[in-house]
């Protein structure tokens, strides 16, 4: 699968009938002040008074190191573009609430002038929300103190009132680098996708009012996935569309709601991984025919990433329902993690040569930094996690989110004494993220929110003892209402059926920057999830891959300073070590184990290991020998989709309440006996999707893991662009139609309809289903 030929997450809704009726011609002044210099026409930007073809590339300065902010500008600029787009992730800047952090990695202003000064201009993107596979789509954490699941990205006071305050922060720290005051910023986006997100459009009013406030007064603009501008656009903003493939279409979309130039605001060049799916790549020959196509109907573009550089730190973000992206934020794109300009870099260039304006030309790539590897070396030292945990407890009688307790991320240990008595489940309400239980210290199982696994059987005791959960959080969900991702453990935790009180707690907060306990270090292997310490020497420094791959799952600091995630099940197996990061002589590398290393050495490489799965070094996922349940049950709709790419809502026969609800296929429009689903969502009774935020696969008849990732989630992780597969590889016979998906929705709902998007791609493509039933009901599966 390629990314480039699908564009992101695919459809919301037919398009078509929104389309038409949204005829909305107007004039360029209602989109900002127009300055003197930059203005938004009738068909083209205008610089000057000169038309302008915006070529624009996406980095985002928080993902690059600083010290390099310039030779990745430099590369930007070389292989063809005139622009860089910005976003600015909130909770970068505000991790604590009202303690702004603007110095340094994060000194935006800096950006924009080292920009400005290698002849680009800026498009600026301070979101409130961004998405961008940052921890909760770039906002802060404790916007969660406030109660309820409904009430980000919406007009809500608990939301609106701190987003409004952190635009006025924008201003005050941006403002200046507008191009109506000699800065280099030709625009700023309201908002990210909201068309994705909510119907709402005052909502989107009173963000546009917040940067008008914070004195903003170059255009304003929104973008969107081209089939959700239509319903989104409004007058007193520009549209663009954001698309991986089919420019024509977004650009026809756009000339449908407004008169003015057109433009893509993200156009992928590839895309992000996830930790436990197939690296993903972008195809640079069809965005180069893309890109030209564009540049051929006077369009302009910004290239989602033209360099994706690195998720460092614990910035990371997540795909719903629970898929943490990876450190590495290569996304294929043209210019790589470690800023090198290769085959696809010069792919890019070359497509964009011929259509530079008048007297431009390009100045030559940027030399690649240097390079060093870094000889195999031993961290001989441990300190085990239960060592570095605080003395002081914060007391509750059942756990509560752990935004409750102003703790941020990290780890979480909670404690409880158990009495004595016979063996029995210990449960959950919910677990964010991943937890290892322990009875005395011995450890006992695991709870891991990926399989929504919240329970864990306990031995039988003949002494009162003490339970103890060691609590991990990875990352916050950054796309859809899901976005609302309390982490910890939440209460009420019972034991064989009784809820368990009087609990101590217990954290390391990591904070914004992934800040250390104090340690105290012994050599040799702690007991259990510990940290481990150790040096290399270096003579010279330069560019290095560190190669992660015999550690189990955790962080990496170096030299103080916190370099990321890893985790051993892929696909990326090393991390970005930048030069200017390592020192002359003895360096200090630390590393949060909390599954063990096989074996406690590290090197540094060459080259990035960013494509290799390892499942089985995977947690142990819950046994599934379940089975369906459908004999005797009464579909609750029967019927046969469209053919085609088209996202489809279908209203059920009738509506009914279950637990479960079970899509099966009965034959393929291409004949073939395999099954595939790019998304599935449902539809409550008032025809809005249901939030998906505690749904598992509950039971899939077959899926495809080896040839390709079809594996079940990718039918309700949010994205168009992955799907889930049959089986078709290994031995044959492969499974046939009747194909069963069942989703387990975490509680009973009431289902009216669904809404489905066909697998991706061109015409004919395998899986896409024919005649379907849906099942609904408290338990479609049995347990094996
Ligand atoms: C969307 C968002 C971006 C990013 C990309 C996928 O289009 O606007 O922030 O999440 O998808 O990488």
């Amino acid at each position: 699968m390629t990314s480039h030929s699908i564009s992101r997450r695919g459809v919301l809704r037919g398009a078509s009938a929104a389309m038409g009726s949204m005829l909305l011609p107007v004039t360029a002044q209602v989109w900002g002040a127009t300055s003197a210099r930059f203005a938004i026409g009738d068909s083209d930007f205008l610089l000057d008074g000169q038309r302008l073809q915006i070529r624009c590339g996406e980095m985002h300065f928080a993902r690059v190191p600083r010290e390099y902010w310039t030779h990745r500008l430099k590369a930007i600029k070389a292989m063809g573009l005139n622009t860089v787009c910005a976003y600015l992730f909130w909770n970068y800047h505000e991790w604590r609430e009202g303690k702004y952090d603007w110095q340094g990695q994060r000194d935006a202003a800096e950006f924009c002038r080292l920009a400005q000064a290698e002849g680009l201009w800026v498009i600026l993107r301070p979101g409130p929300y961004a998405c961008a596979e940052w921890e909760m789509g770039g906002l802060p954490w404790w916007l969660l103190k406030s109660p309820g699941d409904s009430f980000l990205r919406t007009r809500d006071a608990a939301y609106m009132t701190p987003a409004k305050r952190w635009m006025k922060e924008v201003g005050r720290a941006l403002g200046a680098q507008q191009i109506t005051k000699g800065g280099p910023i030709l625009m700023v986006q309201v908002e990210n996708e909201y068309g994705f997100f909510g119907e709402d459009l005052d909502y989107m009013r009173d963000m546009r009012q917040g940067l008008l406030d914070a004195g903003f007064d170059v255009p304003l603009f929104q973008c969107n996935p081209t089939n959700a501008v239509a319903k989104t656009h409004m007058k007193e903003l520009f549209s663009v569309a954001n698309f991986g493939s089919d420019p024509a279409a977004g650009f026809k979309v756009l000339d449908q709601v407004q008169k003015g130039p057109r433009m893509c605001g993200e156009y992928y060049s590839g895309w992000f991984d996830t930790w436990g799916a197939p690296h993903r790549r972008g195809s640079a020959a069809g965005a180069v025919a893309d890109i030209q196509t564009m540049l051929k109907a006077n369009g302009s573009f910004s290239l989602y990433m033209a360099h994706g550089g690195t998720t460092f730190g614990l910035w990371g973000g997540c795909d719903r329902p629970f898929r943490p992206d990876t450190t590495s934020y290569d996304y294929d794109a043209p210019i790589s993690e470690a800023g090198w300009t290769g085959e696809k870099f010069h792919a890019y260039r070359d497509g964009m040569k011929p259509y530079l304006m008048a007297g431009e030309t390009l100045p030559p790539p940027p030399p690649q930094n240097p390079l060093i590897a870094i000889a195999p070396f031993a961290l001989k030292q441990s300190a085990s996690v239960s060592s570095a945990l605080p003395a002081d407890a914060i007391k509750a009688v059942s756990p509560e989110p752990i935004e409750r307790y102003d703790i941020s991320r990290g780890l979480v240990s909670y404690r409880v004494t158990l009495p004595a008595g016979p063996a029995g489940t210990l449960e959950a309400a919910k677990v964010r993220d991943l937890a290892w239980v322990y009875v005395d210290g011995k450890e006992v199982g695991t709870l891991d929110t990926r399989y929504r696994r919240f329970k864990v059987d306990l031995p039988a005791r003949s002494r009162p003892v003490t339970l103890e959960i060691l609590l991990y959080t990875i990352a916050r969900v950054n796309f859809g209402v899901e976005i609302h991702d309390r982490k910890g453990l939440h209460g009420p935790v019972r034991f064989a059926g009784q809820p368990l009180e009087n609990w101590e707690i217990r954290a390391i907060d990591f904070d914004a920057d992934g800040v250390l306990p104090p340690l105290t270090w012994k050599t040799g292997r702690a007991k259990g999830p510990a940290f481990w310490r150790g040096g290399f020497d270096a003579q010279q420094t330069g560019d290095t891959f560190l190669d992660m791959s015999g550690w189990g799952q955790g962080v990496v600091w170096i030299n103080g300073r916190c370099l990321g995630r890893y985790w051993s099940i892929g696909p990326t197996q090393t991390m970005y070590l930048p030069g200017p990061w390592i020192k002359r002589g003895r360096n200090e590398v630390v590393v949060l184990d909390l599954t063990g290393p096989r074996s406690a050495r590290i090197a540094g490489l060459k080259a990035p290991i960013l494509d290799k799965l390892r499942p089985e070094l995977d947690l142990v996922r819950p046994p599934n020998n379940d089975k369906p349940a459908l004999d005797g049950v009464k579909p609750v709709h029967e019927g046969e989709f469209q053919n085609g790419a088209a996202t489809q809502d279908v209203k059920f026969a009738q509506s009914a309440s279950g637990r479960q609800v079970c899509l099966e296929s009965l034959d393929a429009f291409d004949g073939k006996q395999f099954a595939a689903v790019a998304e599935l969502a449902l539809l409550g009774p008032d025809g809005k999707t249901l939030n998906q935020s505690n749904w598992t696969i509950a039971y899939v008849s077959s899926e495809e893991r080896s040839k390709e990732d079809g594996s079940a989630l990718n039918a309700i992780n949010g994205q168009a662009t992955d799907f889930w597969h049959s089986a078709y590889s290994g031995k044959a016979p492969h499974p046939v139609h009747p194909h069963r998906l069942i989703i387990d929705l975490g509680k009973t709902d009431t289902v009216a309809g669904m809404r489905y998007t066909p697998r991706q791609g061109e015409d004919g493509v395998t899986g896409r289903i024919r005649h379907y039933r849906v099942y609904v009901g408290e338990q479609l599966v049995k347990p094996g």
